[in-house]
């Protein structure tokens, strides 16, 4: 039986270990991006023998061993209908240190005293950790969550989307010989070929072109079975390809920041886990993060109507996701699933070939 709706301060492997085989429904989250904070967490001991807190490994083929453990407990929680969203950032070479790809690290609360570590700025503790490298000449970005990716198919997970999250509101960066960072990666994997997808659950309005039946999706789909109740019967005269609840949002986010702030600096914009919740898990299913910080993925879930888990090595920001869940209003009752099996929302490969 799982102990649901709840934060526990808990390492990411620890909690996976206590978890069923295929207990949970989807999986959203975002790890620790290498060489980028330092999030107060204590060296973790890893299965290679080495010993480091994930993200401050002196090597990034190191940080995706690491990576790939704990999403290999992951895939055995994952039910095989599931869904797995994974948020990574990237880095640029820099001599003698990685260099954060975005904002710059933050001060963080010492989890003894609960109170920021003004004493010790961000890129002192770097050096402490020895959190260095030579593989790259200087400026090269290095591509961290191509390999993250890469590895991942090589574990036998399917990719099913890069999608690109945009920032609309991404900082200005000083650099004059780049363009300024402005997007990260969201990776959506599923484990089998038919898994849980509503895609009708976060359909965005046509175009006014496309409503007037010239648009892409009308030219260019043909007519194809769809699961009763996703779609309305089409008007007299307009195109049966024409889905008027609104078209597939597409792989381009455009969704802003928030701002970044105490007690957590990484916090992960709502509306960014809401399409994922909403689409690739089932009203009333199990959401987990493994790396909840400041707990977003698990309001989302709750505000959206599913159950929800989350771990959180550093007792104070699991605290603050604890207090931050406890003001989020349970969603408001959801109408009941349809009755028959044909109207279930189910899996992609029954609309789309690949
Ligand atoms: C990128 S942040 C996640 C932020 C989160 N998406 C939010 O909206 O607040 C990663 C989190 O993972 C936590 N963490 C780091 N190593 C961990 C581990 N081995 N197990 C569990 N949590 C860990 C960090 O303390 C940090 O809060």
């Amino acid at each position: 039986m799982i102990e649901l709706d709840i934060i526990r301060t808990v390492e990411a492997r620890e909690g996976l270990a206590g978890l069923p085989d295929q207990s949970v429904d989807c999986v959203l989250t975002s790890p620790p991006y290498w060489a980028c904070r330092d999030y107060g967490v204590a060296p973790a001991q890893w299965e290679d023998g080495s010993s480091s807190a994930l993200g401050l490994e002196p090597d990034f083929e190191k940080y995706l061993d690491h990576l790939i453990e704990i999403f290999n407990g992951i895939k055995r929680v994952l039910k095989d209908e599931g869904t797995l969203w994974v948020n990574l950032g990237d880095v640029y070479a820099s001599g003698t240190r990685a260099r954060w790809r975005g904002p710059l690290s933050h001060h963080l609360p010492n989890t003894a005293t609960g109170t920021l570590d003004t004493a010790n700025p961000p890129e002192k503790r770097k050096r402490a950790h020895g959190l260095e490298f030579h593989r790259f000449p200087d400026k090269t970005l290095c591509m961290i969550p191509e390999r993250f990716a890469l590895r991942m198919l090589q574990k036998g997970w399917i990719l099913r989307n890069r999608i690109a999250w945009v920032k609309p509101n991404f900082l200005p960066a000083s650099v004059g010989d780049r363009f300024a960072c402005s997007w990260e990666y969201l990776f959506l994997f599923s484990k089998s070929e038919r898994y849980f997808f509503d895609i009708d659950a976060v359909r965005v309005p046509h175009s006014a072109p496309e409503r007037a039946g010239a648009g892409w999706e009308s030219r260019t789909h043909s007519p194809r079975p769809v699961v009763a109740g996703t779609r309305l019967p089409p008007r007299p005269g307009e195109p049966d390809t024409l889905h008027r609840p609104g078209k597939n949002p597409g792989d381009c986010w455009s969704i802003p920041t928030r701002g970044t702030q105490f007690p957590h600096p990484a916090i992960f914009p709502e509306a960014l886990c809401e399409r994922p919740i909403s689409a690739g898990c089932p009203v009333g299913g199990i959401v987990l993060d493994p790396f909840a910080g400041s707990g977003t993925a698990c309001v989302v879930a709750k505000r959206l109507g599913r159950r929800y888990l989350g771990f959180e090595v550093n007792p104070i920001f699991a605290d603050y996701a604890r207090q931050r869940l406890q003001n989020t209003p349970t969603a408001a009752p959801i109408p009941a699933p349809p009755s028959s099996p044909s109207d279930v929302p189910q899996t992609t490969s029954d609309r789309e070939a690949a």
